[in-house]
């Protein structure tokens, strides 16, 4: 589960704006029954189950309405709280890119505790959001056309895999509770951020290659930033240093024309104050965001002035951080771009997806408690955009969700042409860098920690809600107070996402599920398929005896099968397939939350050697589609 120590995003509420206008809306009270049935009537006849056109290129959901989606036997709740990974009967794994494995065969080997040099090169920790990008045939070309169009066949054994490093502790990456040094504080940042990989496959088996475009982007990696914000004083430092590096990087997007998208999430959790010059207050905005004196214990603004908010030679360095960051697989070279137009919150993923009019939407969660959902809409149709040399990610409308008790919804523009804002913000750049203040500025709806959002072929668009003890009054799209297990909401836009309009009910509430073989708490990742297929992995502590898992849902008749269970104190996390749906990648981030006391996966259980994370690669015995 999320370790509370160095990754405290459920521990804090930085929403203290009072926009409870939605509260002020509805001064009704709601049985959570009443809502979501109220809702799914509003929404009836819009709701439609799956087994619409296949996305992309992955290999087409041709099924019809009374195809079974979920043929595998489960994992039942006495299998599921193992010291090693439990996956159903009819499927195999393979443990895959340790932590600390080098990110090319011939890079240096693992060891711990790792080297600041070593960690640069090998793979970092804290293991989640990921994307898989096949390979064109012609493997040297990377031409995106054909990329898409080789995919099922050449590209389901070859491809790029980008995979986000969240966070690691200090006693799991260091073996000890504090830094020492500014080596430590380095071997620390190296381990965080993302990890660019070639991977194929031999047989059954997958392996690292040697790559010319293999990479690890990480704290000190040089990056820039573009977009509305991108010249704004509030991303300039008194010493004028270059902006470097990404880190807690949590879920993530891919774009259409064939690129990776990294977010940033628990960023303010990095930073501390030394008070060696001055003493430090928050400012508001500082508040807002959650930055404390101590952080979350990493230590790194001890040794790294860059980190320490107190040091006024590194004033606004915090605002470079909390930004969606586009990564090109493809150009190892490639310098990583922070696109300030979608916005600077703590960003869980980016669900990217083309809208009716070929505009290209963005889905954002920002994962706190009480905080909101997002989308950005861009400009023009995404290849008008790029084929006149601008890119779509830069040039758009940043909005955010309010969600009416009636079971409608509207998504409301975070710009000057809206007057409140307009009265509150001096420039666009100020709304992008502190987009979480404007948001509260226009009646947004606090929701119980939006984590990361999937769009069904049909158009449906689905979010985890995690969890938020700290909820007193239930709302519609919140029905639950306090909600320690969260629930899964969905919506459906108009014009095919671009809309400003929406409708909305609750799709799945955890704690209904409790005491059945369905059991699940704490939804965090989530990706449907093109059948229809709603995988679900957690984060939290998981009732009746089971560890975090993943779970599939058929989102027609709401049937939820476990399909794994990963081991003690982990969290389950991350989704990439092949083209042809028979390859996944999933993660099991901080087994045992790093203690060998607990568990040494995926060594043999000693006792002794370090639990490491790690990816799973989930392949079914009769070759099958995953999830089926
Ligand atoms: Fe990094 Fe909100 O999970
Ligand atoms: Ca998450
Ligand atoms: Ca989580």
């Amino acid at each position: 589960m999320t370790n509370q120590k160095f990754d405290a995003s459920d521990d804090a509420v930085c929403n203290q704006s009072g926009n409870e206008s939605f509260r002020t809306i509805l001064a009704r009270t709601f049985s959570r029954r009443t809502v979501v049935k109220g809702s799914l009537a509003s929404a009836a006849g819009t709701f439609i189950a799956s087994s619409a056109a296949s996305s992309r290129s992955l290999a087409s959901g041709q099924l019809g309405p009374d195809s079974k989606l979920l043929d595998f036997l489960p994992v039942s709740l006495a299998e599921g709280n193992g010291a090693i990974p439990t996956v159903s009967p009819d499927y195999d794994y393979q443990v895959f890119i340790p932590w600390g494995d080098p990110i090319e065969p011939s890079g240096p080997a693992y060891q711990w505790p790792p080297s600041a040099e070593d960690q640069r090169l090998q793979i970092g920790i804290g293991h989640d959001g990921m994307t898989y990008f096949p390979m064109s045939a012609d493997s040297e070309s990377f031409d995106r056309r054909e990329i898409y169009r080789n995919a099922v066949n050449y590209g389901s054994k070859h491809g790029m895999l980008c995979i986000n490093h969240e966070f690691g502790t200090n006693p799991h990456v260091l073996g000890k509770d504090a830094p020492e040094s500014i080596d430590d504080v380095r071997a620390s940042q190296h381990a965080h951020g993302v990890s660019v990989l070639e991977v194929k496959r031999y047989g059954r088996q997958w392996r690292l290659v040697n790559s010319k475009n293999a990479r690890r982007v990480h704290v000190n990696t040089p990056v820039r930033f573009s977009g509305p914000a991108a010249k704004s004083d509030l991303l300039k430092t008194p010493n004028g240093n270059i902006p470097l590096g990404t880190v807690n990087n949590c879920s993530n997007g891919e774009t259409p024309w064939g690129t990776y998208l990294t977010c940033e999430e628990n960023f303010n959790g990095y930073f501390g104050a030394s008070n060696r010059e001055s003493q430090w207050t928050p400012s508001k905005e500082q508040e807002r965001y959650g930055f404390s004196e101590n952080g979350f214990g990493y230590g790194w603004h001890v040794y790294d002035r860059r980190f320490d908010l107190s040091d006024a030679d590194f004033t606004n360095e915090e605002n470079r951080f909390g930004w969606v960051v586009e990564i090109d697989p493809f150009d190892g070279t490639q310098v990583p771009v922070k696109r300030t137009a979608l916005g600077r919150i703590k960003h869980e993923g980016a669900t990217v997806v083309e809208a009716g009019d070929g505009r290209v939407v963005v889905y954002m969660g920002d994962d706190q408690r009480f905080d909101y959902i997002y989308k950005f809409v861009s400009k023009d149709p995404w290849r008008q955009m790029r084929s006149e040399g601008r890119d779509p990610l830069d040039d758009g409308t940043l909005y955010v969700a309010r969600f009416n008790e009636d079971g409608s919804g509207v998504w409301l523009p975070l710009d000057m042409s809206v007057p409140v804002l307009a009265e509150n913000f001096a420039s666009q750049e100020e709304i992008l860098v502190f987009t979480r203040l404007a948001a509260d500025k226009v009646g947004a709806t606090p929701m119980d920690r939006p984590e990361w959002i999937a769009v069904a072929p049909n158009q449906d668009v689905y979010c985890t809600l995690t969890n938020n003890s700290q909820r007193t009054e239930a709302t519609g799209a919140n029905p639950l107070a306090p909600n320690p297990d969260g629930h899964i909401i969905r919506w459906r836009d108009t014009e095919q996402h671009s809309g400003k309009k929406f409708v909305w009910e609750v799709f799945l509430i955890s704690e209904e599920t409790h005491g059945t073989e369905q059991s699940f708490a704490d939804p965090d990742g989530i990706w449907i398929d093109p059948d229809g297929r709603l995988f679900i992995q957690t984060d939290g502590g998981q009732k009746d005896g089971l560890n975090n898992q993943m779970l599939v849902v058929d989102t027609r008749t709401k049937e939820i099968r476990r399909l794994l269970t990963g081991v003690t104190g982990d969290e389950v996390t991350g989704i990439a397939v092949t083209p042809d749906r028979r390859t996944m990648f999933v993660n099991l981030q901080h087994p045992g939350n790093g203690d060998p006391s607990v568990t040494n996966f995926p060594a043999p259980l000693d006792g002794v050697t370090v639990p490491r994370d790690c990816t799973l690669i989930l392949t079914r015995k009769d070759g099958g589609i995953i999830g089926s």
